[in-house]
């Protein structure tokens, strides 16, 4: 999803935003983020944490309230405020400090989708019936907003609002309690951190609600794709026509408001975590996410952790950078990482082109209802200029080239609806979008304002000798609506960012995929289907694509498992997820990522299936204490550690414990270090399953490594007791000349009885020469 930086500032904004940056020593203001020791607070002193933190600002400058951000105590102790160099130098020489950050800004990543996981209301025993459909959990939705009034907030059939429930729906700008129900339960907006970064109002001044109602349409987007009621006779523009609802229909959903047109700042998330910690949410959706940076830096990360000390499971789009290595964002092992995949619907919209050629695209463009693109258009492809006219940059297409002709546009840097516009003001009749090598055969498509299709970078060649080969090249759009089933899927989706994480190589991210290609879902009433200020067609639902499609996919899951195992850690309930998930598609062939199999880097443990994610039968829990030890293996310092648990450990006595033997993660890393030629690594699981039951090991080792584990079976007496087992992995040749190399494989404990379980751990054994 590709979100533009645009610099917003309604009127109301500038009042607010500009005059308390007036600073007497006309140093310039940033916002920082100030960490403190959380035991710390001198309790006879002050009356609450806020006047606690208000004291340190009061020391050095006049106006402590208006340099205040945020007061934080619950995703992190200590608070964000506006302060200069100079400033900032004297809170670092104070007592209590732990960490000061820059405010850094994150960007979002950005129906059917639950019948392809294998959902069915119908099913006795399924996990939609076990589950209650995710009945009684809350799920916590950190994105743009909702649009409240959406069929699919609908509370009809909502169980009432959980008495642990100590949220609220906060008063702003067309926004007011009526706007919460039984199903939207709780909404709040964090806009300090974004007002004081969006300096100037530009020129194409878009307007956002200073409230929890959404302006952009991601939120809502992704909110009814976590937990939307069913809403009958779904479609956008007649395309995708079925039943929609959101993965946990029955959950209840609550409304976390930090990310504006300018971006999402930490100082909001922060702020939006640590509200929804004191409210009591069960899961957190965050479809946001930076550049991979350390753990002890990273404001996600540490207040993930937090929330997973309080049994928050916390869900994070793994970014749309792919198919780049080393891409992945939002690593740490509490947090649950999601990558996307397609799903195996198709809108199919090919081009018959003047030689008789077909070339198959797809798109969500209202055919039917369109009878200008039944003639054969000339063809126009305007590339070679300076003025970026292949991408159809705004002001680059001469209306008197392209005045009712199908302009042919590459894909990239700008918006790919965007580009539809571009060419429909400069009088073009219709358009192809071409995929260039970086998104290859990807297609996620849009509800274009004219007639259009996108078309696989294997068509666009095709087209662009055709175009070359004549002197007036001409195509016609038949559009062919929509069609299930008859592709594969799913595949790991080319924009999905791929593993290893730099910051954490041990931990192998992704941790799954799940849907992210052209997601269809909730919409706001007021914003057109393809997004742009320029179109006025209203819809209920839109499609979009990217790894924000695909993290509330898991987060609704990760509600559906928690309502049937409400006791399960947030650990235990990603290694139900992990240890099922899927490796092969719909036809029963390995996953593919592009015009190969997807390895672990590509799509982690694999494609979520909750039907089996539901009764694991073993899971792989991890305690809090248990990530400490990892961090320690990571060279932590102990500041560091303590900035991220606060806590204050020695990492010599508790690695002296560990002896090394690796977090109790649900997929397995090894790394060999240049000289090192073997290693073994400890494993616990723990039956979740029949009392009695007993599991025999099944490895397939990857290439040049030999694996051996004991005991080779665990035979289980009663439930919730936990076994261990060892890994040794032994290289059995140098892995050659290549500077690191990559092997993969997998262990898996089959069920003696029920061959139906099986818990699979993905291997990934890399090896430095
Ligand atoms: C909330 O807003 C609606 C519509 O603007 C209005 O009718 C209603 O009176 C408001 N309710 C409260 C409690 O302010
Ligand atoms: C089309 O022709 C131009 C110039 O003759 C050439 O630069 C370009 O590579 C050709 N493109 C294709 C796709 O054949
Ligand atoms: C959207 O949903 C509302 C409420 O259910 C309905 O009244 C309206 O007709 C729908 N709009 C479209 C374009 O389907
Ligand atoms: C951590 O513990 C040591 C001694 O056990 C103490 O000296 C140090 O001040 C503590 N640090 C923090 C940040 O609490
Ligand atoms: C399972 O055992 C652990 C200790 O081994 C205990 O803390 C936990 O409460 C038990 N869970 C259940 C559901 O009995």
């Amino acid at each position: 999803m590709p979100l533009k930086n645009i610099l917003v500032c309604t009127n109301i904004f500038i009042l607010i935003c500009f005059f308390p940056t007036q600073t007497l020593a006309h140093e310039p203001l940033k916002t920082y983020i100030i960490q403190l020791h959380p035991e710390s607070m001198p309790g006879l002193i002050f009356a609450s944490k806020l006047h606690w933190h208000l004291s340190f600002l009061e020391t050095i400058v006049n106006d402590p309230d208006a340099r205040l951000l945020y007061s934080y105590r619950s995703a992190m102790e200590g608070f964000s405020a506006q302060l200069s160099e100079p400033e900032i130098e004297l809170i670092r020489k104070m007592k209590h400090v732990v960490a000061i950050r820059l405010d850094r800004v994150h960007k979002l990543h950005t129906t059917y989708s639950y019948k392809f996981l294998g959902l069915s209301p119908n099913a006795e025993g399924g996990a939609w019936v076990k589950s209650g459909f995710g009945r009684g959990s809350i799920i916590g939705v950190l994105d743009t907003g909702v649009w409240p009034e959406s069929p699919s907030f609908d509370d009809q059939d909502m169980p009432r609002v959980p008495k642990k429930w100590r949220g609220v729906c906060q008063q702003g700008e067309n926004f007011n309690s009526s706007n919460c129900n039984k199903k939207l339960i709780g909404a709040r907006f964090f806009s300090k951190g974004h007002r004081i970064a969006s300096v100037s109002p530009t020129e194409n001044e878009m307007s956002e609600y200073l409230s929890p109602r959404d302006s952009h349409g991601h939120g809502t987007h992704t909110a009814s794709t976590a937990a939307g009621s069913t809403v009958a006779m779904a479609s956008v523009l007649g395309n995708g026509a079925g039943e929609a609802r959101g993965m946990a229909p029955g959950a209840h959903i609550a409304i976390y408001k930090v990310c504006w047109f300018s971006g999402c700042y930490s100082s909001d998330i922060l702020a939006g975590m640590d509200a929804a910690i004191r409210d009591g949410v069960d899961v957190l959706s965050l479809s946001l996410g930076g550049f991979p940076i350390p753990l002890y830096d990273d404001s996600i990360a540490i207040g993930s952790y937090r929330a997973m000390e309080h049994k928050i499971s916390v869900i994070c789009a793994a970014g749309n950078n792919g198919p780049i290595e080393n891409s992945v964002a939002n690593v740490a092992p509490w947090v649950t990482t999601v990558g996307a995949s397609t799903l195996d619907r198709r809108f199919p919209a090919v081009v018959r082109i003047g030689n008789g050629k077909i070339l198959y695209g797809e798109s969500m463009f209202p055919g039917n209802f369109h009878h200008d693109i039944e003639k054969q258009l000339e063809i126009v492809y305007l590339s070679g200029g300076e003025r970026g006219s292949n991408y159809c940059f705004k002001g680059s297409l001469p209306r008197k080239k392209v005045q009712g002709k199908m302009v042919v546009c590459d894909r990239g840097i700008n918006g790919r609806a965007e580009k539809g516009q571009i060419v429909k003001e400069s009088g073009g009749a219709a358009m192809i979008l071409a995929n260039t090598e970086i998104n290859m055969e990807e297609d996620s498509i849009d509800a274009h304002v004219l007639p259009a299709t996108l078309i696989g970078y294997s068509e666009a060649v095709q087209l662009k000798s055709y175009i070359n080969s004549t002197m007036r090249p001409t195509g016609r759009i038949i559009f062919g609506g929509t069609v299930i089933g008859n592709s594969r899927g799913p595949s790991v989706a080319q924009f999905s960012s791929r593993g290893p994480s730099f910051m954490d190589p041990v931990i192998p991210k992704p941790d799954m995929i799940a849907p992210g290609v052209n997601i269809v879902a909730a919409w706001p009433q007021n914003l057109g289907p393809s997004a742009l200020p320029e179109d006025s067609r209203r819809v209920n639902f839109t499609v979009m694509s990217g790894t924000s499609m695909s993290c509330p996919h898991v987060g609704g899951l990760t509600a559906l498992i928690r309502s049937a195992h409400p006791k399960w850690s947030p650990a235990a309930i990603k290694s139900a997820l992990m240890t099922t998930a899927d490796i092969t598609d719909h036809y029963g062939k390995p996953i593919i990522d592009g015009n190969k199999r997807a390895g672990i880097l590509a799509m982690g443990a694999g494609q979520v299936n909750p039907e089996k994610a539901i009764e694991p039968g073993l899971i792989y829990d991890i305690t809090p204490n248990e990530y400490i030890i990892h961090l320690c293996t990571l060279g932590y310092t102990k500041s560091e550690i303590f900035i991220i648990t606060h806590r204050n450990v020695s990492c010599h006595d508790l690695m002296s414990k560990n002896r090394g033997f690796g977090l109790n993660y649900p997929s397995i890393s090894v790394i060999f270090k240049p000289g090192m030629s073997s290693k073994m690594i400890k494993r616990r699981v723990t039956n979740v399953g029949e009392p009695k039951s007993v599991y025999v090991v099944k490895v397939v080792a990857p290439e040049g490594v030999k694996v051996r584990v004991r005991p080779r079976k665990l035979s289980f007496s009663r439930s919730n007791q936990s076994l261990s087992y060892r890994v040794w992995f032994i290289l059995r040749k140098s892995a050659g000349s290549k500077r690191s190399t990559f092997a993969e494989g997998q262990l898996t404990w089959m069920n003696f009885k029920d061959n139906k379980i099986k818990i699979r751990s993905p291997v990934l054994v890399t090896t430095h020469n």
